[in-house]
């Protein structure tokens, strides 16, 4: 692979003047984040993306320095913002980790996977966290930085991580390259980004938790996010270790997957009872006390509630020796695999008792959640592979997904197209705004033509 040092150094003689913020990953985090930083509110920042040189990630590369920003987004601002960045000729992205010894600022936004291992469409045989990529990464910032440039970790890792991972590494190879460690300032900061209709307010207009490896890198990392997020309206929340905001960030969404675990063994326990379970749920959420008690769906998806608990789980077992794992949100995320299953068998049921044989059916939405083109682990991909064994034909429809990676499919954008179809059911996978306002779903409902099963749209019912 040929050097992008030229186009680096060009980018930086045009910005001069102005702190090098560089973003390492140009994922669904990375590239928001990037505009974000580009659109600083308080600050003028030139902005650098890095992504690895494969297939991938060169195509979102390549597509960010020609003008067309590479994730499909509901957001208006997502436009706004990047449109911004081209007219200030502020962002520039990259494969070349030279771009980290421009940096004032690093960012680490990359992934860091947990392996599982699932038999029978979601039963979570085993897992295991390997941390290769992730020390990799690091480790190539730390070749390449600046003796006094701020790391902000940012990625979701196991509780413990840059104690005991991050700066290990850094140090190693600051000695190496006779560099004094106490100059780097390593802070954390977990990302609560939404991708959706609210996209970059997420991460601009809302609240924050952060801290340091030690004090000059928590009071570094204060500053930094005081240029990029309105903290007069959100103000920082600071934790005292690392250990604190990382296992704060696993906490908060093993909570989440957990009260959908928790309801999802709810509304089994109602199919078998045979009550409907969205009346009992609207009946409690009377009382202001349970008002956020949740909807069953489909199942949970995503990057994150799928992973997460198990980081969390794996943290303590492998980083801290404690005493054992965490059973509860382990279970969690067991149940929660499970759901896509769970909805095939009732509406397998369903459809037995009512005679129904199903031939020709729509999936609206192959997304893991509303009003976003994400498809990684959606439920909707178990529910899919399931369905195919008891239908002739199914027509796969979402606005944000052109092409679904993990089936290898194309995507027809327009749902509209796909209700001019000869169709026996229609089947809401994906709860997407437009589906929830549409007229002629609404009709279709009315007229009881429709068998849909995204019982968490509000006025679809399975009958
Ligand atoms: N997606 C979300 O909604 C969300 C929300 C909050 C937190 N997070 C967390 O943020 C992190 C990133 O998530 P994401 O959804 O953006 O993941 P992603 O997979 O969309 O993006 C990660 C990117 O990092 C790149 N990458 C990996 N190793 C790299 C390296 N060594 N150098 C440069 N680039 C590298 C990958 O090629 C990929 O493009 C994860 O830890 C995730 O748990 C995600």
């Amino acid at each position: 692979m040929n050097t992008d040092k030229k186009n680096i150094d060009d980018f930086i003689n045009n910005n001069l003047e102005k702190k090098v913020v560089v973003v390492q990953g140009l994922g669904f985090v990375g590239a928001v984040m990037s505009l974000v930083c580009a659109n600083a509110l308080t600050e003028e920042y030139a902005v650098i993306g890095v992504d690895l040189p494969n297939k991938q990630s060169l195509e979102k590369i390549n597509k960010i320095n020609s003008g067309i920003f590479p994730l499909e987004s509901s957001d208006p601002k997502i436009q706004l913002f990047y449109q911004n960045s081209l007219d200030k000729k502020n962002f520039y992205a990259t494969y070349d980790e030279y771009a980290y010894s421009k940096a004032d600022v690093i960012i680490v936004d990359i992934n860091l996977d947990v392996q599982k291992i699932s038999v029978n469409f979601g039963d979570l045989e085993s897992y295991d966290v390997t941390l290769d990529p992730f020390k990799k990464a690091i480790n190539s910032i730390a070749l390449n930085c600046k003796e006094e440039v701020l790391i902000l970790v940012e990625t979701t890792v196991p509780p413990g991580t840059c104690k005991k991972v991050v700066y290990p590494i850094i140090k190693d190879v600051f000695d190496s390259r006779n560099f004094d460690i106490g100059k780097v300032s390593i802070g954390h900061s977990y990302e609560r980004v939404m991708p959706g209709p609210n996209y970059i307010d997420s991460i601009q207009n809302f609240y924050r938790v952060y801290s340091g490896i030690d004090e000059m890198s928590s009071k570094k990392t204060e500053d930094f996010l005081k240029t990029i997020i309105k903290t007069d309206e959100y103000p920082l929340t600071k934790l005292h270790s690392t250990n604190s905001t990382e296992m704060a960030k696993v906490l908060e969404n093993s909570f989440r997957a957990m009260n959908i675990a928790f309801v999802v063994e709810w509304s089994r326990f109602a199919e078998e009872a045979g009550v409907n379970f969205y009346e009992i749920i609207d009946a409690i959420r009377m009382r202001p006390t349970h008002k956020n008690i949740m909807y069953p769906g489909i199942g949970v998806g995503g990057y994150c509630l799928t992973k997460d608990p198990l980081l969390a789980s794996w943290s303590r077992k492998n980083l801290f020796n404690g005493d054992g794992i965490l059973k509860q949100s382990e279970m969690g995320v067991r149940i929660n695999d499970k759901m896509p299953s769970y909805a095939i068998s009732f509406l397998k049921a369903n459809l037995l008792a009512q005679k129904i044989k199903l031939k020709n059916v729509a999936l609206l939405g192959v997304s893991y959640r509303s009003d976003v083109g994400d498809t990684r682990y959606s439920p909707v991909e178990n529910f899919y592979l399931q369905l195919q064994n008891f239908t002739e034909k199914i027509y796969l429809t979402d606005p944000y997904v052109k092409y679904w990676d993990e089936i290898q499919k194309e995507i027809i954008l327009d749902f509209k197209k796909v209700l001019s179809k000869s169709l026996d059911s229609v089947i809401i996978t994906t709860s997407h705004s437009e589906y929830r306002s549409s007229k002629i779903l609404l009709d279709l409902l009315m007229n009881r033509l429709l068998l849909a099963y995204r019982l968490n749209v509000r006025l679809l019912y399975l009958y």
